[in-house]
Order: C-alpha cells, then sequence, then structure tokens
C-alpha cells in the first residue's frame, strides 16, 4: 500500500532518455526511449518539494520545472555525470534507457557506402547503475528500471540483486501501448521481499504514485538505519 510520508526535502538524481553512441559524425546506436517517463518522475519529485538533477540523453521535451538539468548524449558521458553528483545524493533513480554496447571506435569522417556488408565491433558500456554501490560506495535508495521482453518478474528480480537495489521497477515493453515512446505506462514494483503490480495509467500519473512509493521506500531505510 502506498501512503504519505514526505517530510524533509531529498536530493535525488534521475537519469531518463536514451543515449546515443556514435558510429561516425552523423551515424550513432540509440534506443526508441522518449524521455517521458524519467521526465515525468523528476518532475513529480520536484513537485513534492526535492532537489532534483535530472541528467538526461537527448530528448525533445521541455525540462521540468523546479529540476536542475544536465544534458548528455553517450553512456560514457552519463556515467561520468551521475559519477560526480551521486556522492551528494539520496535517492537515485535510473529510467535512462542506456546503450548496453557502443562501437569501439566512431569513424572520424562520414562512412561512405562500398562494400555490400559493413561490419561493426561493438564493445561494452559502462553498467551505470551497477556502479552506483560497487564503485561509488552510494548508500541511499537506488530503484532502477528493468525493460523487458520476456520473463519479466524473474529478470527484474535479477537485476535488483545483480545492481544492489532496494526496488526494480519492471517495464513490459513488447506490449504495445506501454513502455517506449507511449504517453501511458504498467509496471510492476520488485521489491526484495514483496512484488506491487500497478495499474495502467498515464505516465503523469504513474509518476505521481513510483514517487510516492520510492519516497516511503526511503522513509523506512532510513528507519531501519537510525
Ligand atoms: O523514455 P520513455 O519513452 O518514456 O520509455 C520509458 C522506458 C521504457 C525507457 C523506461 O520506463 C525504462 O524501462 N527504462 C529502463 C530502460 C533500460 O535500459 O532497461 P534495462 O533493463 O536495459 O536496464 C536496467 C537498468 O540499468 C535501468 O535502470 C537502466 O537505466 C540501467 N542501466 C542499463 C545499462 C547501462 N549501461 N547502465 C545503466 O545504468
Amino acid at each position: 500500500m502506498i501512503s504519505s510520508v514526505q517530510t524533509v526535502a531529498v536530493n535525488i538524481l534521475v537519469t531518463a532518455g536514451p543515449t546515443r553512441e556514435p558510429i561516425d559524425p552523423v551515424r550513432y546506436i540509440g534506443n526508441r526511449s522518449s524521455g517521458k517517463m524519467g521526465y515525468e518522475i523528476a518532475a513529480a519529485f520536484a513537485r513534492e518539494g526535492n532537489t532534483v538533477l535530472l541528467v538526461s540523453g537527448p530528448t525533445s521535451l521541455d525540462v521540468p520545472d523546479g529540476v536542475d538539468f544536465l544534458p548528455v548524449e553517450t553512456a560514457d558521458e552519463m556515467y561520468g555525470a551521475v559519477a560526480s553528483h551521486i556522492g551528494r545524493m539520496q535517492v537515485a533513480v535510473f529510467a535512462a534507457a542506456v546503450a548496453d554496447y557502443k562501437p569501439s571506435m566512431a569513424a572520424k569522417e562520414k562512412i561512405k557506402k562500398s562494400a555490400n556488408t559493413l561490419a561493426l565491433e561493438l564493445v561494452r558500456t559502462p553498467d551505470i547503475l551497477g556502479s552506483c554501490r560497487s564503485r561509488h560506495g552510494f548508500s541511499g535508495t537506488l530503484v532502477g528500471f528493468a525493460a523487458e521482453t520476456e520473463n519479466l518478474i524473474a529478470n527484474a528480480r535479477e537485476k535488483l540483486t545483480r545492481k544492489q537495489c532496494d526496488l526494480i521497477i519492471a517495464n513490459d515493453v513488447s506490449m504495445p501501448g506501454i513502455g517506449f515512446e507511449s504517453d501511458q505506462n504498467e509496471v510492476s514494483l520488485v521489491y526484495p521481499d514483496r512484488i506491487d503490480q500497478l495499474p495502467l495509467a498515464s505516465k503523469h500519473d504513474l509518476a505521481h504514485q513510483l514517487v510516492r512509493a520510492i519516497l516511503m521506500l526511503h522513509a523506512e531505510k532510513n528507519a531501519v538505519n537510525d
């Protein structure tokens, strides 16, 4: 059950949008994230009186009122932005759709059409969420998303453990009308000890519910640690 909890303003970092991994000066590897879910979450935290830093890949959205904004393009840049600011945060929510792989080298000039096939070597990008506990020693409330097309809850549970999160918001991105780009979404909240399924809602309304749930979790975690 989600009820009211807000007490004092909390420093919150939110990542949102896609990353773009350059192939050459005009092409990149990207994904379908519009940024809507993450921007709505950042806006909802700010409306509740919190201090919010939104680290965002390229989107066409306006920066929400009352939110500090740090634009980035690549996964490496997003990693750097998070590494610089996570130390002063109490809550971090990772809604960005980060490319898991990037070209091993970006060509300096536009790649010309010549052969019938073109092979790109891809290398892993840093796991930004996964580095928060292990590399940056973040001890605040850590919330990730899991965008899945199969085995939604099992994969979300695996990410909860591997990335040492307090909560994973499980998003079935195989269903038409929710997830990427849509104005609506339907998610399950996967905690270490339970799952809460939230009904289909606009991303605006859902963000409000998510923010209440995350602030409640943060308050519970602090009460235990006090
Ligand atoms: O932007 P919208 O169009 O509104 O769509 C919303 C959304 C579908 C993008 C969003 O709700 C969502 O599900 N975001 C997470 C997308 C994703 O990349 O999920 P993942 O299962 O691949 O990654 C798991 C978690 O690790 C995510 O919190 C992700 O931000 C994080 N991650 C992943 C890879 C990486 N290199 N670094 C990360 O921090």
